[in-house]
């Protein structure tokens, strides 16, 4: 039987910088009231010609070099994103494999928001211990500034721009392999958080047809996060027999501080297990949860064999977790 181990991780960032005070100048909010409310003191702002694509494909390079993955090598590409290049074709998996060089893989798009990323984690995993594909590039890659309506207080404080990238790929050493991946959903929520128009399910007559703009039902959706969250891990701890003792890094999407904190808490977890980076990033969706994992490896915090725990929740509503041990070097 072969297993699936994340080999490596990147990530990229764009550089102009989106401040609490450049939003209290353009929305009637204050740098102190975001800070305490979500704990976010900037988000990066993609340039007006860089797409989700360009941000995905130097990622995931970044990802490819310190995997050691020759490209030729790459079988499939899987890209989560709720900001593609286009609404809705071609995807942003197919410009990111061409922009690599990764010539006719299978490359496909999915749609879990910002749970997206523990979602193509699980499609790799099964695609790698079928037997069918030997090394997947999972990539999560938005341009929320470009799905974000900048006069609404409630969304735009929150969100930012940037990609991850992970290598997945077969291994036979059991000790490498992802645990377990858990993905559920629930579509009675679905208006908690939606961009309304310009899907078939929006009137096509309507002038706000082409405002394809997040909204989001913000203090409702706070507390099924909390719920489960909580809940999510807990189930995966058990079934996996781990206790959080045991997890190195708790990495959670970076939506807003007082959801990890409070998760964090809820599950016992120590302050120095949870990675936390929503301060510098704000929520970047599908791409939260690889740049915060790109972030200790930067830092030189991760190391191989490492107990990683990924937690994600979002738009759907779909929720995640997963269990691995890092398999880079
Ligand atoms: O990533 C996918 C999942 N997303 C999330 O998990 C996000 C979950 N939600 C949140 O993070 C929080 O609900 C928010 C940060 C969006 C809002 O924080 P909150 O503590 O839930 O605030 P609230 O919505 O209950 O609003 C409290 C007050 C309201 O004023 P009144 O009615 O009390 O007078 C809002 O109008 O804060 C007001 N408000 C603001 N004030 C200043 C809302 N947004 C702002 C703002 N600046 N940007």
């Amino acid at each position: 039987m072969s297993y699936a181990a994340m080999r490596s991780i990147g990530a990229y960032v764009p550089k102009r910088i989106l401040s609490n005070q450049d939003l209290a100048a353009m929305v009637d909010t204050s740098d102190e009231w975001i800070v305490k409310r979500t704990g976010i003191q900037e988000r990066r702002i993609a340039a007006q010609d860089e797409t989700t694509s360009d941000m995905g494909a130097k990622a995931a390079q970044i990802a490819i070099e310190r995997s050691g993955v020759n490209k030729s090598d790459i079988d499939m590409l899987i890209c989560a994103t709720i900001s593609p290049d286009y609404f809705n074709m071609p995807s942003t998996a197919t410009l990111i494999a061409t922009k690599l060089g990764l010539g006719q893989i299978s490359a496909f798009d999915i749609s879990a928001a910002c749970t997206g990323f523990v979602y193509v984690l699980s499609i790799a995993k099964a695609f790698i211990e079928s037997g069918m594909k030997k090394n997947i590039l999972i990539i999560g890659a938005e341009k929320l500034s470009a799905i974000t309506d900048y006069s609404d207080r409630t969304t735009c404080i929150l969100f930012g721009d940037g990609a991850g990238a992970a290598m997945i790929c077969a291994t036979n050493d059991a000790s490498e392999a992802i645990r377990d991946v858990n993905t559920g959903s629930d579509g009675t929520y679905a208006d908690l958080l939606m961009t309304p128009n310009g899907g078939s399910g929006s009137i096509h007559d309507s002038p706000e047809r082409d405002k394809v703009f997040m909204q989001m039902k913000g203090n409702e959706t706070f507390k099924v996060a909390v719920r489960t969250l909580t809940a999510d891990v807990q189930e995966l701890l058990h079934k996996n027999g781990v206790q959080t003792a045991q997890i190195k890094h708790f990495v959670p999407h970076q939506a807003n501080y007082r959801i990890i904190k409070a998760v964090g808490d809820a599950l016992g977890l120590d302050e120095a297990q949870v990675v936390l980076t929503v301060g510098k990033y704000g929520n970047t969706s599908g791409a939260s949860i690889p740049m915060a994992i790109n972030d200790i490896y930067e830092s030189g915090r991760l190391a191989k064999g490492d107990l990683l725990l990924l937690d994600a929740f979002g738009g759907g509503l779909t929720w995640g977790s997963a269990l691995l041990p890092f398999a880079g070097k």
